[in-house]
């Protein structure tokens, strides 16, 4: 999940690598660095870090030149440190990498042999060095790269600078995607389109295997054959502007208070204003014919799709299986004569996901990406497109696409259940209107801000939180666990509500706090006893509930935060609100960065 970006043009690049890199820090920020061609060779500026560093490194010491490259570094193989930092250097050769080169140990053993000398622990350095190999043995810039990517396994996305005066960028995926863009009179590599919108929007997708030699006025794309190919130009509809946080502190809080107006666009994309019904484009007749469908996807988006289980079985009467998506792409799965797959992706480009879409998309099983980036791998290869209309997601914790993705699954279940006649129109109808109050239920959400603010000390002094709930609150348990580890470093754990007593009650001590997740439904009586379990044995209970759900908590809970009556589907996507702010305020409280939380990156392109 490292960003990349090339430039070669008729006038100095560094400024604009750098620019490219920032749009791509999401990526990535354990290290950045660039390399460009200068006159005098190829020269490096590197540091450890966000980029921020990197530009105090170009401040003090700075290089230019009309060609280079740059990266930003999601670390796998060695530490997180200058010495592992992007671009690698092996004579007269840079390289930066995205993915894991798996077959790097044999590559070095060999190379090593031949008196290479490495400098880093990583995958990648071996491609640099494997570069220089083919040009010491005479084969010229081109042939040299070809020969080099010819001999990696695994997945990757490269550029690469060969020689010292040779103005051209090659480039190559596999596995991991990349994009050359158009400019006047320059050339442009990235790892997405958005890296490139400040200086072009005219792209082009290196499709998978495909190697590039990008040079000032040209590109010449090879397949995997090596056959030269034309591939489709196209308009990124992208937006050059960052994402700023106005009036916000942090991307996250942000992004939790859009929650409102991105459950109106999203809802508004999935309503036939004429009918009152579910419009669910491509993705209807792959729903309504399926026998059984899969939902396939990582982290949150999992959880979205474990929501949706309950929601497609319970109303549409059609069995789903959810898979984690690095779980499925490993085992022999046994796919249904005629079924259909969801993959549940914010980026589109988690590796994983991806790599599960394809090996169904070869089963010749119906495949339907619900995703927030349109022009993503998945989007371009997915036989059905249903976008959650979230709007660019910054913050590395999923929060409004997490909602937004619940919003189209809904609308996908009832749509399904519709078409196969369990729902008649007057129920559909039912549904819908409740459905429709989102935005304002949503809003009503982020009220309990200053509840969660208040709680979140609590949470901050604790050894670890645990989360429950039962039906579709379960996975919302999970999410709430994952959101509060992944932005404060706390252990926190999620429990179906009834599972508690087969083990993890252990864990319980006297003012440990247990997040209960229990809006009023027919399971509330259950959900009560367990949380009577908890109590009896020093639990501190905070209940997310209803406004007819409060009586039950009064002696019961230390805090109850109450939300307003959620009708119909509604009840996940509204409670995931205060699990957002209670995570949030909670990372406030501990100083961490709940933007980017350390260890992890917003889009996750290696396996
Ligand atoms: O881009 P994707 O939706 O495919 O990403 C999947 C997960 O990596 C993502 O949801 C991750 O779990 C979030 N950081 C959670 O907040």
């Amino acid at each position: 999940m490292c960003g990349i970006v090339g430039i070669v043009s008729n006038r100095p690049v560094s400024a604009r690598l750098v620019e490219g890199l920032t749009r791509l820090e999401y990526r990535g920020y354990d290290s950045a660095g660039i390399a460009v061609v200068n006159g005098q060779g190829i020269v490096r500026r590197r540091a450890p870090g966000k980029i921020i560093n990197l530009q105090h490194e170009l401040d003090d010491a700075p290089i230019d030149g009309t060609c280079g490259i740059a990266h930003t570094r999601w670390a796998t193989h060695g530490r997180p440190n200058m010495e592992n930092a992007h671009p690698h250097r092996a004579g007269n050769v840079a390289i930066v990498h995205n993915g894991i080169i798996e077959n790097f140990k044999l590559l070095r053993e060999e190379l090593a042999q031949n008196g290479h000398v490495f400098a880093t622990q990583t995958d990648s350095e071996v491609i640099a060095h494997l570069i220089q190999h083919y040009l010491d043995k005479g084969l010229d810039a081109e042939d040299a790269f070809m020969a080099c990517v010819a001999r990696l396994e695994g997945a990757y996305a490269v550029a690469a600078l060969v020689g010292d005066t040779n103005q051209t960028v090659y480039a190559a995926r596999h596995g991991s995607p990349l994009v050359v863009g158009f400019g006047e009179g320059e050339m442009f590599v990235g790892s997405d389109a958005f890296a490139l919108a400040p200086f072009t929007k005219r792209v082009l997708y290196l499709e998978e295997g495909d190697s590039a030699v990008v040079s000032i006025d040209k590109v010449c794309v090879r397949d995997k054959t090596g056959t030269l190919v034309t591939r489709d130009i196209m308009t990124a509809s992208i937006s050059a502007v960052m994402a700023e946080k106005g009036n916000y502190r942090h991307f996250m809080e942000k992004e939790i208070h859009e929650q409102p107006e991105a459950l109106a666009r999203t809802m508004a994309a999935y309503i036939d204003p004429e009918n009152d019904i579910p419009t669910l484009g491509k993705a209807a007749p792959l729903l309504a014919e399926a026998d059984r469908l899969i939902a396939i996807a990582c982290g949150t988006a999992y959880l979205a799709a474990s929501v949706a289980k309950y929601w497609f079985e319970g109303l549409a009467g059609v069995h789903v299986e959810t898979d984690i998506a690095s779980e499925f792409r490993y085992r022999t799965p046994a796919l249904p004569k005629n079924g259909a797959a969801l993959f549940i992706s914010q980026s589109g480009e988690t590796a994983d996901t991806l790599a599960a879409m394809r090996f169904c998309n070869q089963a010749t099983m119906g495949t339907i990406g619900v995703l927030n980036a349109p022009e993503s791998s998945i989007a371009r290869e997915t036989d059905a497109v249903m976008r959650t209309l979230a709007g660019p997601e910054i913050g590395v914790a999923s929060t409004k696409a997490f909602t937004a993705q619940l919003a189209v699954l809904a609308m996908s279940a009832l749509g399904t259940a519709h078409a196969r006649g369990r729902l008649d129109d007057d129920q559909i109808k039912d549904h819908i209107k409740a459905l429709s109050q989102l935005p304002e239920l949503s809003q009503k959400a982020l009220a309990v801000k200053s509840q969660c603010e208040e709680i979140a000390p609590m949470l901050a002094a604790s050894k670890q939180t645990f989360f429950i709930g039962r039906g579709v609150y379960y996975p919302l348990a999970l999410e709430g666990a994952l959101k509060l580890k992944e932005v404060t470093y706390l252990p926190a754990e999620g429990y179906a509500a009834g599972e508690l007593k087969h083990g993890p009650i252990a864990l319980i001590e006297e003012g440990t706090p247990v997040v209960v997740i229990a809006p009023t439904d027919e399971l509330m009586e259950k959900t009560i006893s367990n949380v009577e379990e908890m109590a009896a044995r020093g639990a501190r209970v905070i209940a997310i509930t209803d406004e007819a759900g409060a009586k039950h908590f009064t002696e019961r809970a230390s805090h109850t935060i109450v939300l307003p009556d959620m009708p119909g589907l509604t009840g996940p996507i509204v409670c995931a609100i205060p699990l957002q702010l209670l995570a949030y305020f909670t990372a406030l409280k501990l100083g961490t960065n709940m933007d980017q939380p350390r260890n992890l990156a917003k889009s996750v392109t290696v396996e």
